[in-house]
């Protein structure tokens, strides 16, 4: 089953869409989406996103995300794509920092 991902980065909206259960960096290797990446471990916050909708279609968070994104203050509606799965349709910002 395919789900779609609406992402907006610097003011530029793109719809793509993907397998349910891929992570955000399969998406990234598939598609130009602006998210980097540096750790892949939940150690650098550079692939912060921002869910504008779908909190509820993503993989729950991990502890380590969930640990890192406490200590660098981040809002709720903050995550860590390397650590995210899509389950379904979502809409993000990225490049808001
Ligand atoms: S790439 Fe470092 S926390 Fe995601």
């Amino acid at each position: 089953m395919d789900v779609h991902v609406d992402i907006t980065c610097r003011d530029v909206s793109q719809t793509v869409k993907v397998r349910k259960g891929v992570g955000f960096q399969a998406l990234s290797a598939k598609y130009k989406s602006g998210i980097e990446y540096d750790c892949r471990a939940s150690d650098c916050g550079i692939c912060a996103i921002k869910i504008l909708s779908g909190h509820e279609c993503l993989s729950a968070k991990t502890p380590a995300e969930a640990d890192f994104l406490k200590a660098m203050g981040a809002d709720d509606d903050e995550r860590l794509a390397c650590q995210t799965r899509i389950l379904g349709d979502v809409k993000i910002l990225i490049d808001y920092l």
